[in-house]
């Protein structure tokens, strides 16, 4: 499987604090059966020209990996806030992986007006913006017609595993396997943070597909989207 959303990075947002930390985080994400992670770091407007030290930690992690012989191979990306200072570095943004996709923080609380232009601006620059989370947003929540346009013009839907298990609440879990079950661009992802609250865990999700296309569907959403959108 493939995770495209994961606090690992040690330092530098809300995930862990120091390498050992990330280290066992590796090593869940492994024993899940997860090959493929993307390292996604909260990126605030102040680093948007400014994100050179991703692909180093990400370098650095991976040496470490490689050395305790845990085949998971980490991949750069972040976590991108969308704000309006957005507009000003379309072109600067850090992508996941080496792909063209953007993953753009939906706040939870609050739905800014511009959010519609962000995605627009990222789209005629090229870019294919994927959601973080639209179920955890209590506007979204209130009004899923924002996020099923957003889906319809083109926007990937990254829904986080938690949700699917209902450990974020029933209206989350029902606008999640609503969404899945809706629009076909959507992945599953764990937006981890720790080892042990907040795992990078996907596949406790399985059993949600159960009426949502079985194996097949939850094998596109771990898997095959995933490493489409990281190819670009
Ligand atoms: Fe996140």
């Amino acid at each position: 499987m493939i995770d495209l959303h994961c606090h690992i990075l040690p330092g530098v947002d809300d995930g862990p604090i120091e390498i050992e930390e990330s280290l066992a985080m590796a090593r869940r994400a492994y024993a899940d059966g997860i090959r493929n992670l993307v390292a996604t770091p909260h990126l605030l407007p102040q680093h948007f020209d400014d994100h050179g030290w991703i692909q180093e930690q990400v370098a650095r992690l991976n040496a470490i990996l490689a050395e305790q012989d845990l085949a998971l191979q980490v991949l750069p990306g972040a976590e991108v806030a969308a704000v309006p200072e957005i507009l000003a570095h379309v072109r600067n943004l850090p992508r996941l992986a080496s792909g063209s996709c953007v993953l753009l923080e939906v706040p939870l609380i609050g739905l800014p007006n511009y959010l519609e232009e962000v995605v627009f601006a990222l789209q005629l620059a090229g870019l294919r913006p994927v959601l973080a989370h639209p179920e955890r947003s209590q506007l979204i929540r209130a009004q899923p017609e924002v996020v099923r346009r957003l889906a319809e013009r083109g926007c990937v839907l990254q829904i986080n595993a938690p949700s699917l298990l209902g450990r974020a609440g029933r209206a989350e879990r029902r606008l999640a396997l609503g969404l899945l079950r809706d629009y076909p661009d959507c992945v599953v992802a764990s937006d981890a943070h720790d080892a042990l609250y907040r795992p990078p865990v996907l596949s406790p999700t399985q059993r949600a597909f159960a009426r949502l296309g079985g194996e097949a569907r939850f094998r596109e959403v771990v898997h095959d989207l995933p490493a489409k959108l990281l190819a670009g």
